[in-house]
């Protein structure tokens, strides 16, 4: 199969993560996770103690070296040589990293890497919120994944009371709007869908229902032949 370039958009509780790991999986492509970017940046200016509301402390503590795992290793995230996989999903990070990549020279410089690391020959899965807006314009594919409020809620209190956190539907219901009006309301590369996107709503569909349908429309729209 020719190499293909998928975006995969849309707001936190879709499922988009498994979602863009199985498609790269059944692609046989690379995955690249640019929300772990932006919590890993998160993390490195939650430990520097800088003032959430100060933008140029917030971009100069977030400058620093990053990576992300990548097959068979894509769930690892690393500031510097530092495994911090674990802690950047932790609640902290979570809360404040909305306020970190709301930052212009934030998103600039992981816009940049981001690029750079999706630029290779090979096929690759590239999950985030701006990908096919901003980062990859000419993604040969543009997945924008959507599911209603109350669903994603529903799906991340079920994740948190599987891990022993609380089960707490409310506040997570009102987190997950917090978070998407925060990501769609800023006035850099706010949460939408590119014009060329396709709208998958995975509200009543399985994990492996809506990966069997993105590789259908990966197939039909690169006219890729596997
Ligand atoms: O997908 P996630 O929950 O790990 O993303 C964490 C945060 O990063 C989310 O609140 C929005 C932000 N983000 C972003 O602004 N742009 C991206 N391309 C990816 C994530």
């Amino acid at each position: 199969m020719s190499a293909v370039v998928v975006a995969v958009d849309g707001p936190a509780g879709t499922g988009k993560s498994s979602v863009s790991r199985g498609l790269a999986r059944a692609l046989n492509a690379h995955y690249l996770d640019t929300g772990a970017m932006y919590r890993l940046v998160t993390l490195s200016t939650l430990r520097a103690g800088v003032d959430l509301a100060d933008a140029e402390a917030i971009a100069a503590a977030a400058d620093v070296p990053l990576s992300v795992g990548n097959n068979p290793d894509i769930d690892r995230a690393y500031l510097g040589t530092e495994d911090v996989s674990a802690e950047i999903r932790g609640g902290e990070v979570t809360r404040a990293v909305s306020a970190v990549s709301a930052v212009p020279q934030v998103r600039a410089r992981l816009v940049a890497l981001q690029r750079e690391l999706a630029s290779g020959p090979d096929s690759v899965v590239v999950e985030g919120r701006d990908i096919g807006t901003v980062v990859l314009p000419d993604a040969d594919v543009k997945i924008f994944l959507t599911a209603s409020a109350e669903t994603r809620a529903r799906r991340r209190n079920d994740q948190n009371v599987a891990v022993g956190l609380a089960d707490d539907y409310e506040t997570v219901l009102a987190d997950v709007l917090r978070r998407d009006h925060l990501d769609s309301t800023r006035a850099v590369s706010p949460l939408r869908p590119a014009e060329d996107a396709v709208i998958v709503d995975s509200s009543d569909m399985t994990e492996a229902e809506v990966v069997a349908h993105l590789l259908q429309l990966v197939e039909q729209r690169s006219g890729a032949v596997r």
